[in-house]
């Protein structure tokens, strides 16, 4: 069978709500979805970076419903509400609906040295913000035929991480919702996958580095935790979130993703 690459992976006439877009890995899927043909709704708390952001994707697509900024709190109810109306209003004419969960937080430190107050702040967003999208976008999936749902857990949903207690425990959840959504709306045309990166150099990772006692020990540390001996770059991560989002991907359900350079297959970090 010939194959025309160019068409590989591609978006058109898909609408995708990514979270968390304002920076980082989920401006960096927003761009990629829009470069392959996506109208990207990005949601985020941050309204300036957010519209920025927006800006410079409808600038570059050259197409002015090629991005369009949605301020966003997924842990709250109401705004989750009005995102998901949003999407649905302004996307007449998408035949695709996808949702990206990505927006996440975390901080370092034990079970006992953070405190139930910090799990709970780590799970609001992470766990129930995933949750209440896909509650409120599902249905319209379910009317269309057909839905893609990408949650960026962490490698630290896939193993434990010293001194990441709250953030391992809300990442396990994400994968566990993963796996059931995959199997409870997976014969009516939705897929729902995982990814789970290892550090990738973005705010959150450089806000670890200025948390640690020796910045500098700390950004070696991270970087040695991959064998490539470098942290991941938040493109990389987009363009699998791309494949995983794309028609290619319909019998990918269900499944995480790894991308953590050998951290998982057993390397020890010699900084
Ligand atoms: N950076 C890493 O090393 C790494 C590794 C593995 C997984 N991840 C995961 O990838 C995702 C993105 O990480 P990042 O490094 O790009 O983060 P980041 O801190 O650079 O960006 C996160 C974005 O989410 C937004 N956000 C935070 N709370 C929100 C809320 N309640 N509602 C809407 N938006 C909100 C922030 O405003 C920000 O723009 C997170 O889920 C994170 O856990 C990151």
């Amino acid at each position: 069978m010939q194959h025309d690459s160019s068409q590989f992976f591609s978006l058109a006439g898909t609408a995708v709500l990514v979270t968390g877009a304002a920076r980082g890995i989920g401006r960096a899927i927003a761009s990629r979805c829009a470069q392959a043909g996506a109208s990207v709704f990005l949601g985020d708390l941050d309204e300036n970076e957010g519209e920025k952001v927006a800006d410079e994707i409808r600038r570059l697509a050259g197409s002015d419903s090629a991005a369009a900024f949605l301020r966003l709190d997924v842990t709250s109810p109401e705004s989750c509400d009005a995102a998901v109306l949003a999407v649905m209003e302004k996307s007449n004419g998408a035949t695709r609906l996808a949702l990206v969960n990505n927006a996440g937080i975390g901080k370092a430190g034990t079970v006992v040295s953070l405190g139930a107050a910090e799990l709970e702040r780590e799970w609001r967003v992470n766990v129930l913000g995933a949750w209440q999208l896909a509650e409120r976008i599902i249905p319209h999936m379910l009317e269309l035929g057909n839905g893609r749902i990408v949650n960026i857990a962490s490698i630290g949903g896939v193993v434990g991480i010293p001194e990441r207690a709250a953030y391992c425990t809300t990442k396990f959840a994400v994968v566990g919702l993963t796996k059931s959504i995959a199997l409870d709306f997976g014969a009516r045309g939705i897929t729902c996958n995982a990814i789970c990166p290892a550090r990738v150099l973005t705010g959150m990772a450089e806000a670890r580095i200025e948390e640690a006692a020796d910045p500098e020990a700390a950004r070696k540390l991270m970087n040695a935790t991959q064998i490539a001996g470098r942290m991941v770059d938040p493109d990389e991560v987009a363009a699998l979130a791309q494949y995983l989002l794309s028609t290619e991907a319909a019998m990918v359900n269900g499944s995480t993703y790894n991308i953590d350079s050998a951290w998982s297959a057993g390397h020890t970090p010699t900084a």
